[in-house]
């Protein structure tokens, strides 16, 4: 990747004259193009670690700079501004030669040989998904792609929640009142069901939790018809599961669920306590002390012997340490459960368990509805993901419909899907993951604003210029016709040029910060240059040097789009 080229020449630099270290030099892609194509804070950095003067201190690397051969090469501009940042502007020339890299994806594997574990959407089964489950799957999928885009060898793991002693009610629910084929017309609908009627009746007949329990034992002693039920659950709310992720386009490499660890457990727990970092308590409970750490006490055991969520996550942990030998793991969940990975990751980092891999809890927020409250429907009840998706692809249909298109009716369906399901992925993926996001209906389909029907529609327009110009002419690869081109192209050409020039970057930041909004923002800011570049410099009636040119500027604009709009797991679409 070109900006990993520049890194390296700023840092062979800075290191001879300033013993600087690569976590000392950052370069990164500018905020605003007005100031260069990269800047780079190695004086800045220079300054904190000698107290050298920033100014001064860039003065000398910018000499350096100027004198490198590969800057030269890559560089028409090399500046420094505001407190001591260094600048960079790409050569013009460079920029045309780099279109046809920017989709490839040899040159930004820059994680080749890097295994990364991302554990996301991981629902219960039995019940249905909540939102939080939904958040999970499509962030998750979206770092997956992301990982992947750059070479990375990703294992997508749903790490189903399918053990506790509900199962043990729900076993004894079903066989009271349930039966084989409600279970197999609405899986998850009919356990909830089932589910629910337990708690209910229980108020009355307490006996009932005893019954609960049994079922539990049962199960954990691998009684063979409680164990083909349990299977059958799972079965069946998988089956449920599969038709979602299906339509969201969702791909695990790894299905396993929480119960695959149970037989792991009690060495999980040995193992701390033999090394004394676990200990037990007056009541027979064991914990982890975290003191030093600023955590509360990590319960890893119950008096009664019994294990906790964050013993089948350590369980986990040490199975997928030593079976992946990851760099990284990735764990897609709720802001809520913030406390629960900062506990799970201290106990392993005092184990030593990881010495290499980086733990990484990416959290997420709430959805909010357009009042600011939690989504909801007006009966106060969750709103299923199913719902939400039908509701969005009605609404896209109508957006199709408006276009008067010559589509047939079903090409319209298929388009009113892609768009649909694409608003409400695109809603979740543009905001910042960290804080809670609104749920707009109008903002989310607006075909004007920051949303997927916008990216789509923009690609469309594109694909449509394109073939209104038949085959693409390749643009004349001669010394002389690129001289002439380079003369001939204008600021705007530029503009675009460089902007397309920040693809690889900008998935390189998004998966560095684990934030797909960050690819999101790209796109958008991509997608409105594009379309003013198009309405403002003429493409179909330029002259016979720039025609060929920005034709294959607007395909290769189109191909980012539709690529990155991919890697965000969002379909485009060729007409609408
Ligand atoms: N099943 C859990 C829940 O619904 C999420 C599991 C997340 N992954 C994990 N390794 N803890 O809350």
């Amino acid at each position: 990747m070109l900006s990993q080229k520049l890194q390296a020449e700023v840092l062979k630099i800075a290191h001879e004259h300033y013993q600087l270290t690569p976590q000392d030099v950052e370069l990164e892609a500018t905020r605003d193009l007005v100031h260069g194509d990269y800047t780079t804070n190695a004086a800045l950095r220079v300054a904190s670690k000698w107290g050298v003067p920033p100014r001064q201190a860039a003065g000398v690397l910018l000499e350096q700079l100027r004198l490198s051969k590969l800057v030269n090469t890559l560089c028409g501009k090399v500046e420094v501004a505001g407190p001591g940042f260094i600048n960079f502007w790409l050569k013009p020339e460079l920029l045309v030669t780099r279109l046809g890299e920017l989709t490839n994806t040899k040159d930004r594997a820059v994680l080749r040989g890097q295994r990364v574990l991302v554990d996301y959407s991981s629902p219960n089964i039995a019940k249905p998904m909540h939102i939080g489950h939904i958040r999970s799957t499509i962030i998750g999928q979206a770092l997956v792609n992301l990982y992947q885009a750059l070479g990375a060898k990703v294992t997508g793991i749903n790490h189903l929640g399918d053990w506790g002693t509900q199962f043990g009610k729900l076993i004894a629910a079903y066989k009271l009142w349930g039966n084989r084929a409600a279970v197999h017309k609405h899986p998850i609908q009919e356990m909830l069901r089932l589910y629910v009627k337990f708690h209910e009746v229980l108020k009355t007949k307490p006996e009932l939790a005893k019954e609960g329990q049994l079922e539990f034992r049962k199960l954990e002693q691998g009684d063979r018809q409680s164990r083909s039920l349990w299977n059958w659950f799972k079965r069946e709310s998988l089956r449920e599961f599969g038709a979602l992720y299906k339509r969201l386009g969702v791909k695990f490499t790894y299905i396993t669920g929480e119960s695959f660890y149970e037989p792991m457990l009690r060495g999980a727990v040995a193992d701390l306590v033999k090394r004394k970092l676990a200990v037990k308590n007056a009541d027979g409970s064991i914990v982890v002390h975290l003191e030093a750490e600023g955590l509360p006490p990590c319960l890893i055991q119950k008096s009664d012997g019994g294990s906790l969520y964050v013993t089948r996550d350590l369980a986990t942990m040490r199975y997928r340490l030593q079976r992946f030998k990851p760099h990284k793991i990735l764990y897609v969940v709720a802001n809520q459960q913030a406390l629960h990975f900062e506990q799970l990751f201290a106990v392993v980092r005092r184990a030593g368990y990881s010495s290499r891999a980086e733990l990484d809890h990416i959290k997420f927020g709430l959805v909010l509805g357009e009042d600011g409250l939690k989504l909801a429907t007006r009966e106060g009840r969750i709103i299923k993901l199913e719902d939400v998706l039908a509701e969005a692809v009605i609404r896209a249909r109508k957006i199709v419909d408006s276009k008067n298109s010559k589509l047939s009716s079903r090409d319209k369906a298929r388009v009113a899907e892609a768009v649909g399901v694409g608003a409400v992925k695109y809603n979740d993926l543009s905001q910042n993951r960290q804080s809670d996001i609104a749920f707009n209906w109008d903002k989310m389909l607006s075909l004007e604003g920051n949303s997927a029907p916008y990216l789509q529609y923009t690609y469309v327009r594109l694909k449509s210029i394109l073939r209104k110009a038949g085959e693409p002419t390749q643009a004349r690869s001669s010394k002389s016709a690129a001289g002439e081109l380079l003369y001939s192209i204008t600021e705007r050409d530029l503009t675009l040029l460089r902007m397309l020039s920040r693809y690889p970057d900008a998935i390189g930041r998004a998966a560095k910060e684990n934030g797909p909004h960050l690819l999101a923002g790209y796109l958008y800011e991509l997608a409105n240059s594009t379309n003013s570049y198009y309405q403002d410099s003429p493409v179909l009636t330029a002259g016979v040097i720039l025609r060929p040119f920005r034709l294959h500027v607007v395909s290769t604009a189109a191909a980012v789009l539709k690529e990155g709009l991919g890697i965000l797991g969002i379909a485009t679409v060729e007409k609408m």
